[in-house]
Order: C-alpha cells, then structure tokens, then sequence
C-alpha cells in the first residue's frame, strides 16, 4: 500500500501543470511562513500575523506614534513582527524599569539588526554584546569620565564659535542644523580626535552631511525594509546603498585619524579617546582574550562621533523652536540668564542650580523632543518572564521611551510644552519617570557630557540672541524619524541683544 504513494504523487504531479505547481508552492511556502511565524506560548499577544510581511502598521504615521496607538488594544506590553524581525514592546515607565533595571542582566545584549551588523560588525559600543561589549563600555565609561574634567572647558570655547557664525546671519533667517551640528561634533571630535575643525571646513561639512544622511537612511522605510528582509534585499540596489558608501567614507577618515595618532603617539602624555585606545591595545598585545584592536577602536570611535553628534544637536534644535514657538517662556529663561550670569561672562555648570527655570525648561525640551522614541532595542540573554508573559532568550525588547515622556498618568500637560512639569515651589522638580537617556546597563555613558553641552549652548545663545520665527514661516514641530526623532529642517532669525 505505501509503496503505490509515491508512484501516485508523481503522476497527479505530471498532470499538474506549470502555474498549477507555482500556486502550490507558493502557497505552501506562506503556510510554512505562517506557522514559523505563531507566537510560541504564553508570548505577548499583538495584531493579527500575516506570511511574510508579519504585522500591518498603519504607515500613514510615523512608527512609534503608530506602536503607542497599540496600548490602548494590548496594554503596556504586546508583540509585533516586522518581516523577520519579531519584537516585544514595553510600555510605560513601571513596565520599562522592570525590564531595564530589575532584569538589567537578562536585558543587556543588542539584538542582530541586520543594517547595524552589517555596518559593524559586532564590534564597537552601539551593537556588540557579551564580553566585547562589557570590555568596550568600562573602558570607553572611564576615559569618559577621566576626559569629563574638560568637558566644560570645551564646550564653553565652542559656544564662542557657535555665537561667532550666528552673529555672521545678522538677524536674518536661516537653518541652524549644521551651524548646531557642527559645534555639538566638534565636542566628540576634540574628545576623540584631540581637535576641532572650522565651521567652513568642506571635508569635515561632507563627513556631518553623510552622518546625517547615514541615520536617515537607517530609520527610512528602505533601511526597515532591509532590516525585515536581509537575505532579499542585500542583493538589490536602493536608496539604502548610500549607506554603505557614506559608512566607507566615515571609516576611511577615522582610519586616516588613527594612522596620525599612532605616528605621534606620546606614551608619558594622558591625550585624547583615541590615544588611551592605542595605549590599551599595546597594554593587552598578546592577550588573547583581549577585545583592544583597531578594528574596535574604529567601531568604537564612529559609534561615539554618532551617537554623540546627531542626539544632543537634535535636542538643541528643538529648543531653538520651542524658544521661537513660546517667546514668554524664553523672556523668562533669559530673565534667569540676566540675573544669575549676566552679559560679560561666558555660562558655567556651577550657574545651572542657581538657574532652576532653565534646567526645567531643558528638561522639557527633552521630554516633547522625545529624540530617542524607541530607544535602542535590547535582546533578553536567557529565558525569562516579564509581567506574568514567556520571554525565550533571543526575544528582542523596544522600549517605547515614548509611552513615558508623553504618560497621562505622570504629566499634568502631556501633549503641550510646559516647563512647570519640573518645578516645584519656584525648584526644579526631578521626576522618576523621565527616562531619555533609558536605564539599565546599556542607558546613555554620554548623559554628563550631553546635559553639559545642552546647559551651555543653550544658555550661551539665549544670553547673545533672542530666537524669532520668519514672519512668513510660523514654527511647527513637523519631524522625521530616523534612529532620533528630529525637526524637519526650519529656518530661525537670531537677533542680536544689545
Ligand atoms: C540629548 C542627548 C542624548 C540622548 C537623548 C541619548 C539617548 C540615548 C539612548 C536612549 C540610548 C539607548 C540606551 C539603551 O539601550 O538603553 C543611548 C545609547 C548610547 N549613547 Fe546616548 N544620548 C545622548 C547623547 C549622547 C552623547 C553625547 C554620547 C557620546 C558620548 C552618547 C553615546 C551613546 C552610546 C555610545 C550609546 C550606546 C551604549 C551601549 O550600547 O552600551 N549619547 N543614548
């Protein structure tokens, strides 16, 4: 009996023909998809599963608008998959910290996104894990610190070119994206590289457009296509391809950078970020469970020149257009600037607690500029349970900093810009829940360094210039999501205070 099977199969095969056999396969082929796609058990629930591209969002609003929409159908935890990728989102600042910070070693890895690996390799700070991860972040953590001695000192010599080439627009409108950008990567750049460069220096212009242009992509519909389908996509040519390019040309300059240090490297001098890497290798050559080599110190370093470019400049930008968008809330932070600093001195950190209006006002920018709304995804290392649900080791977590900037339940205001969300008495008021540098073992090693250049910038240009919007170009808040959520480009008259 089973051996006239196959016989059988063969011949219904023959009389099957071509389109037939296609409609077969193919259907099979989404069966198949469909099945590996079933959440396991006791999984967070979401929308509904299709084959292959997995959960529909509504794409007529940007991603984590559309997620935080989910909440309200699957409260602070559900599931969604994105072609291959498969996520669990964690809503809500309770839900956030029991994963971040009460299961802070379960969350510490990054996920394999497949733009981010391919771009990195596993190496660097942003998306290593285990063993390269922790040597990289202690050691990046410390020079940090080491280096946080003259942060300040930095930051308050650049806001002087800063207020310079402003001064340059007089009054007229203008953007304010590369002028900010360029100062911000000039801090990460000393800091890195032990220099500067010129506002109008074209290589160092080229390298910020293509780091923009890089994150852009990366957050594009065409870098999650890439991220939902990899196998496909690595073969198709797209948009997406400049990022590979931009990417060569970021390294081939850090590379040069490198070469340089190593020239000249002074053993008995402290020098900058790259100089203590190169130390750090010769300190570990023959130990050959050491992660110090080039190819981490390059990752490393384009991870810090990102990260620490595009974040902080982001959140000054949208201070600007909150400044130009509520003109009775900027006479008052440079009422507090008058007072506290005056005209003939440059800002200091030491004025930021006399200046608690400011800090609130700043603490606001952070929480409606929201610059990091998904913020970085994590994957769990070993199974575990997260509000009563079955995490298998390898799930990957998007915590929706999202859901806790904009809380019904914690802001009085949510939806407007209102610094009173952290004052108290004529006090700047902490607030537990206020989470955009994220928590746990992965939460941002450049939050020190990135209050410091918000406090300063902010307080040196609202101290030379009052912040207008063109009469024919009333702000919006309109932005784009890329890996940060930043205003779409806007033009802004500086006028000078006398
Ligand atoms: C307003 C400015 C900034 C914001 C809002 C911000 C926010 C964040 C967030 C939300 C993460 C993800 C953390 C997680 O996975 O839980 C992160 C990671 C990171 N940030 Fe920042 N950041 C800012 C400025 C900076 C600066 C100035 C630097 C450079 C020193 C920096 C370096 C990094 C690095 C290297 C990571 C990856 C850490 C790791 O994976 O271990 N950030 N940041």
């Amino acid at each position: 009996m089973e051996l006239q099977v196959w016989p059988d199969l063969v011949s219904l095969l023959e009389k099957l023909n071509g389109w037939t056999l296609l409609v077969v396969l193919v259907t099979s082929l989404l069966i198949i998809d469909l099945v590996k796609k079933r959440r396991p058990r006791n999984f967070p629930p979401g929308p509904q599963l299709f084959p292959l591209v997995g959960t529909f969002v509504d794409l007529k609003q940007p991603l984590h608008l559309a997620l935080q929409k989910l909440t309200g159908r699957y409260g602070n935890i559900f599931s969604v998959q994105f072609g291959s990728l498969t996520f669990v989102v964690v809503n809500g600042y309770q839900m956030v910290r029991e994963a971040l910070v009460h299961q802070a070693e379960i969350f510490a890895d990054r996920p394999n996104i497949p733009l981010l690996q391919e771009i990195f390799k596993g190496f660097g700070l942003i998306s290593s894990n285990g063993h390269i991860w922790r040597q990289q972040r202690k050691f990046a953590s410390a020079t940090l610190k080491t280096i946080a001695v003259s942060f300040e000192e930095k930051v308050q010599e650049e806001s002087r070119y800063l207020v310079e080439t402003i001064e340059e627009e007089k009054g007229q409108p203008f953007d304010p994206h590369y002028k900010i950008n360029s100062a911000v990567s000039n801090i990460i750049c000393s800091i890195t590289f032990g220099n500067r460069f010129d506002y109008h220096d074209n290589r160092f212009q080229e390298l910020l457009h293509s780091l923009a242009e890089t994150l852009l992509l990366i957050g594009s519909f065409w870098g999650q296509l890439y991220n939902a389908f990899p196998l496909v996509m690595r073969w198709l040519p797209g948009p997406f391809r400049k990022i590979f390019r931009h990417w060569e040309k970021l390294q081939y300059f850090v590379k040069e950078v490198i070469a340089k240090h190593k020239e000249n490297l002074d053993q008995s001098e402290a020098g900058d970020y790259i100089d203590c890497y190169l130390k750090e290798i010769e300190k570990f050559k023959g130990d050959t469970s050491s992660y110090f080599h080039e190819e981490n110190l390059l990752c490393s370093t384009l991870d810090l020149f990102l990260t620490g470019t595009e974040t902080t400049a982001t959140a000054i930008r949208w201070a600007l257009l909150y400044m130009a968008a509520y003109p009775h809330i900027q006479e008052k932070v440079q009422l507090e600037i008058e007072t506290v600093i005056g005209q003939s001195r440059q800002p200091m950190m030491a004025d930021k607690e006399n200046m608690p209006y400011t800090s609130a006002v700043l603490s606001e920018v952070l929480r409606m500029g929201n610059v990091v709304p998904l913020g970085v995804p994590r994957m769990s290392t070993s199974d575990t349970t997260l509000a009563g649900f079955h995490l298998p080791k390898g799930t990957t977590l998007m915590t929706s900093l999202t859901s806790i900037m904009f809380d019904k339940n914690v802001w009085e205001t949510p939806d407007t810009f209102n610094p009173e969300h952290f004052l108290e008495n004529g006090q700047y008021r902490r607030r537990e829940a206020f989470l955009p540098f994220s928590a746990g073992k992965r939460a941002c090693p450049g939050e020190q360094l990135a209050r410091t250049e918000l406090f300063i910038f902010f307080t040196a240009l609202l101290q030379k210039f009052t912040f207008q919007a063109p009469a024919a170009a009333p702000p919006t808040f309109a932005f784009t999501l890329s890996l940060t959520r930043c205003p779409k480009p806007f033009q802004i008259c500086a006028l000078p205070r006398d």
